[in-house]
C-alpha cells in the first residue's frame, strides 16, 4: 500500500535533505540493471541509518541482508575510513551486484560482504572475532528476525544499536488474525527485543515511498 502523498513528501525530504549523490543513484540503475528487487531503503532512510550509526559513534556496523548494497553504502560512510562493516547476503547475484557498487562508491575497503544463509554466516562472524559490533542493522528474509535479534545481542556489547526494518509491515505485525508468515516472523523478532531483558527497545512506522511500514530501534544494555 503506497499514496501520492506519502511519495510526493519523500521526493520534498530527498531534495532539502538527503540529496543522493551519483554513486548512490548508480545503485538504483546498476540494481535495476541486474534484475534485483527495488526494496533498499528509501534515500532519507538510508540517511536516517547514516545518522543513527554517526550519533552513535559506531566503527564496526554488521548488516543482516546487503542487496545492491544501497544501506551498506549509507552505513559504510558513516564509520569512516578506519571503519569495517560486516554485510551478510544469501543470493551470490545480488553479494556480486553489491560489491561492484561498494566499488564505484570507493567503500569498498571497508565493507566485507560474506555470502551464505545468515543463520550459517553469523556463527562464522562470531569465531572470526571481528565484533562486538556497535550497531546491527537487520534487513533479510523477515522470518528469520527473531534468530537475527538475538544473534544482534551475542555479537554486541552494552551499548550497541540494534535497528529493525519492516517493523510494521502494512500494519500485519499488530493483526492478532495474521497467517503471513512474515509478518508472523516480525513480530517473533519484536517478541524477543520485549522479552530479552539484555534490550530495550521501541518501534515507529513510517509511511513513504516503500509504503506503510517501520522500524525497530533497540539498544544492548
Ligand atoms: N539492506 C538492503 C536491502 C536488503 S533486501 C538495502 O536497504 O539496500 C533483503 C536481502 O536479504 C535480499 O538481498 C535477500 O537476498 C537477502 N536475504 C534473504 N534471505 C536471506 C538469508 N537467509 N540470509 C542472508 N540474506 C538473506
Ligand atoms: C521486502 C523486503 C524488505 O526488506 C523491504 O524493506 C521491503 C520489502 C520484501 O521482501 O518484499
Ligand atoms: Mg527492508
Amino acid at each position: 500500500m503506497s499514496d501520492p502523498t506519502w511519495e510526493a513528501v519523500d521526493a520534498y525530504i530527498g531534495d532539502l535533505l538527503v540529496n543522493e549523490d551519483d554513486d548512490l543513484r548508480a545503485v538504483h540503475e546498476a540494481n535495476a540493471a541486474g534484475g534485483l528487487p527495488a526494496i533498499d531503503v528509501a534515500p532519507n532512510q538510508g540517511k536516517f541509518l547514516h545518522l543513527l550509526a554517526r550519533i552513535a559513534g559506531a566503527r564496526t556496523v554488521l548488516e543482516i541482508g546487503t542487496l545492491g548494497g544501497y544501506s551498506t553504502i549509507w552505513l559504510a560512510r558513516a564509520v569512516g575510513p578506519q571503519g569495517r562493516v560486516v554485510t551478510l547476503e544469501f543470493a551470490p547475484h545480488h553479494a556480486e551486484v553489491a560489491r561492484a557498487n561498494l566499488e564505484r562508491a570507493g567503500v569498498g575497503d571497508r565493507v566485507e560482504v560474506r555470502v551464505g544463509r545468515a543463520i550459517d554466516t553469523l556463527p562464522t562472524v562470531e569465531a572470526d572475532g571481528v565484533g562486538p559490533f556497535d550497531l546491527v542493522f537487520i534487513d533479510a528474509d523477515k522470518k528469520g528476525t527473531a534468530e537475527y535479534v538475538r544473534w544482534a545481542v551475542r555479537l554486541g556489547r552494552p551499548g550497541t544499536v540494534v535497528v529493525l526494518d519492516n517493523a510494521i509491515w502494512d500494519g500485519a505485525v499488530a493483526d492478532r488474525d495474521s497467517t503471513d508468515p512474515d509478518a508472523l516472523g516480525v513480530r517473533a523478532g519484536l517478541e524477543v527485543m520485549a522479552q530479552d531483558p539484555r534490550l530495550d527497545a521501541t518501534a515507529i512506522q513510517t509511511v513513504g515511498v516503500k509504503g506503510w511500514d517501520g522500524f525497530a530501534l533497540a539498544v544492548v544494555t
